[in-house]
């Protein structure tokens, strides 16, 4: 349990693991918040650019970082009040994302507003340091992956369904070269908590996945509980 006693499920995965799918339909199904972290590094990296911040100033972008205009209302990202859904959710945006990402002031100006929505009566967080940095006490920590081909595949048919023109050869190049960046940077690199639970979707459906991953909540809760 972290500090307010709030139950936190800690999903963290790679890009097209399923994870922020799981983690929302989850939140869902137990009536508890959610937290998708990824949106966090999405917007800051558009709000710099629309700033003029360069994506390697690591002090402005730390600034914006600490006062980023940012809710979300039913689950749309808005900044300075405005929906920027769509403009957050491309491969540009993501790759944009996974560079002001590595930065250590960046990171730690974040944190406050992530550990903030753990609210009652519970808060399931996805991203890709959930369980390692931002909730280390999570009573359930849920490693999410699958294979690069599957992964790029579901980006494929997600982006496709939300209108973006996307070819399936550059989607598995810019998945690689993303999972190299996040997983080999000096901070918060992607990696599972030693004490997370793996589960490969490769071969599960999302309706799969979610029992799998409510069942792992349930048990982690009943285990908390004592
Ligand atoms: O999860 P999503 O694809 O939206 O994340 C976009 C990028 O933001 C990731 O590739 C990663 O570089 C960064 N990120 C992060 N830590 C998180 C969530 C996302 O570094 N907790």
């Amino acid at each position: 349990m972290n500090g307010e006693a709030v139950p936190v499920v800690a999903i963290d995965g790679p890009s097209g693991s399923g994870k922020g799918t799981v983690a929302l339909r989850v939140a869902r199904a137990l009536g508890w918040h959610y937290l998708d972290s990824g949106a966090l590094y999405r917007v800051l990296a558009l709000y710099a650019v629309r700033r003029e911040v360069p994506l390697d100033d690591e002090s402005q972008l730390a600034e914006l970082a600490g006062s980023l205009p940012l809710r979300f209302d039913q689950g749309k990202a808005m900044l300075v009040g405005a929906d920027v859904e769509n403009e957050i959710r491309s491969e540009q945006a993501g790759d944009r994302a996974s560079r002001v990402a590595p930065l250590p002031a960046v990171r730690r100006a974040l944190l406050s507003w992530q550990r903030n929505c753990a609210m009652p009566p519970g808060l399931v967080a996805d991203g890709r340091d959930m369980g390692t940095v931002v909730f280390p006490d999570a009573d359930c920590k849920i490693f999410l992956t699958a294979s690069v081909e599957q992964r790029a595949q579901r980006r494929f048919n997600q982006l496709r369904q939300k209108g973006f023109d996307v070819n399936i050869h550059r989607l598995f190049e810019e998945i690689s070269e993303r999972d190299r960046r996040d997983a080999g940077r000096r901070v918060s690199p992607l990696r599972p908590a030693e004490d997370a639970m793996l589960l490969d979707t490769t071969e599960l459906t999302i309706d799969q996945a979610v029992e799998v991953v409510l069942g792992l909540a349930d048990r982690s809760r009943g285990k908390a509980r004592g």
